[in-house]
């Protein structure tokens, strides 16, 4: 579908309908599944309240798509203040005057009956913010993301499962090979061409990466049990001065929603408390966490160019691609996205989502985290808003990438950047590890 011809205002149209009705099923789907408490309720400290989400969402899209693309008016300018993420921190929004659930839901879905009308009529170019829909599509990421924040508040809500999905598929019966190779050359990072990237994901520019090796898959529950049964979260000399600061004070031993029994671990995952599958990404780590265990594996974090030339490099053209896989949109036979399952595919699935160079899971499966502090390319030009990404420019963050079973495709490609503290592990976090490759040749 992504790759349908979208130079055809029909054909875009028909895209950007597509793509709104599936993320608004996604947030009917994840605002329906609790009752009116719930909804209200603050699951967590670090999360906001669903039905904020919910209104937000409609917010967003009411600003971005009626008012400075359709020139209307403000629909309830008095409940803009409540739904703007920078004027209230998370943990606040419980106790503002938010509209209440039934309300909510039909403010975001008579923003969205207005949108179709204005999509059925526009243009979509003459404009910057209409070229290639991009509005069109920033707002169906911008709804996908809250997904993805929402089915985060459903992990740390308490109580009996409400979510369900069928597994992911298996790992393929092969052999893994442990790390690949990725020989020292410069690759393009970033993009000038992706339609609906974000400002954060521009420019394209070129950047010479040295030889590195990679984990072929992201780092294993197994692989980091055995971390923690060497003492890991007690030995400082593994985590940097302020990882093992917070290590102390945050008490940490073990990933978030991990509890040990009878010498077992086991984790609560949406409702269900299962043991840990052994086989699966390690999930809901920190950024601490994920450099202690590459210093005890005597490895190292990949930065995020590292990361982005082993999913988009092809080395046959030399071109990035849009994908490991190539520039195919991601199906289900490419990668774990959209939360069809609810959680991890097994380490080693998606042999069709594999990159040239032998890398599995970059897409999908668990965000991974980098080395890296979430930082401006040469040439960035904050797009449309500045408190998409500059503000969040600088050391605090560190970069995620590749997308987590809980991300839509539509907000997923090889050039798409995350980035949290940390400190952070509520998120559907995990990581792979790197080494120096020394004397590897140009490629
Ligand atoms: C890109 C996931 C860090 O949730 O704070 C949602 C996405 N921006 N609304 C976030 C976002 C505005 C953002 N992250
Ligand atoms: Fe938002």
């Amino acid at each position: 579908m992504l790759n349908a011809d979208r130079t055809d205002p029909a054909v875009l149209r028909e895209l950007i309908a597509t793509e709104l009705l599936a993320a608004r099923e996604r947030t009917g789907l994840l605002t329906g599944a609790v009752d009116d408490a719930e909804l209200i309720a603050q699951h967590s400290p670090l999360m906001s309240p669903l039905v904020w989400d919910l209104a937000h969402i409609g917010n967003q899209e009411e600003l971005w798509l009626l008012r400075n693309v359709g020139g209307r008016d403000p629909m309830h300018p008095e409940i803009d203040p409540l739904y703007d993420a920078f004027e209230h921190p998370r943990s606040e929004r419980p106790r503002l005057p938010l509209l209440p659930p039934d309300e909510a839901r039909a403010y975001a879905y008579e923003v969205r009956g207005r949108v179709l009308d204005l999509l059925a009529a526009s243009p979509l170019e003459g404009a910057p913010l209409l070229d290639a829909g991009f509005a069109f599509g920033m707002i169906a990421q911008h709804e996908q993301q809250h997904d993805e924040t929402m089915l985060i508040t459903h992990q740390l809500r308490q109580g009996p499962a409400v979510l369900d999905a069928p597994p992911p598929p298996a790992a393929d019966g092969a052999a893994l090979r442990p790390e690949v190779l990725v020989p020292a050359g410069p690759f393009t990072m970033g993009t000038d061409t992706e339609p609906w990237s974000l400002d954060n994901e521009r420019p394209a520019h070129q950047v010479h990466v040295p030889a590195f090796w990679l984990d072929t898959a992201p780092v294993s529950n197994a692989a980091y049990q055995a971390f923690i049964a060497d003492g890991g979260y007690r030995e400082p000399r593994w985590w940097t001065p302020a990882g093992w600061e917070h290590r102390t004070a945050a008490d940490l031993t073990a990933p978030l929603f991990w509890t040990s029994e009878g010498g077992q671990w086991l984790r609560r995952r949406f409702g269900h408390v299962e043991p840990v599958p052994p086989n699966e990404p390690v999930l809901h780590v920190s950024w601490y966490e994920a450099d202690a265990y590459a210093r005890w594996a005597g490895r190292r974090l990949p930065t995020e160019a590292e990361w982005e030339k082993a999913a988009r490099h092809d080395p046959a053209t030399g071109r990035s691609r849009r994908f490991p896989w190539g520039d195919e949109p991601p199906g289900p036979e490419h990668a774990n996205l959209g939360q069809r399952h609810l959680r991890p595919a097994p380490v080693g699935a998606y042999p069709q989502g594999e990159s040239p160079y032998g890398a599995r899971q970059l897409i999908g499966d668990v965000w991974e985290w980098t080395a890296s502090d979430f930082t401006a390319y040469p040439g960035f030009r904050a797009w449309p808003y500045r408190e998409y990404s500059e503000v969040f420019f600088g050391p605090e963050y560190k970069v995620l990438r590749g997308g987590s079973f809980a991300v839509a495709p539509v907000a997923c490609r090889g050039t798409f950047r995350n980035w949290d503290y940390p400190i952070r592990r509520q998120i559907f976090s995990g990581f792979r590890t790197a080494r120096d490759a020394e004397g590897a040749g140009e490629a």
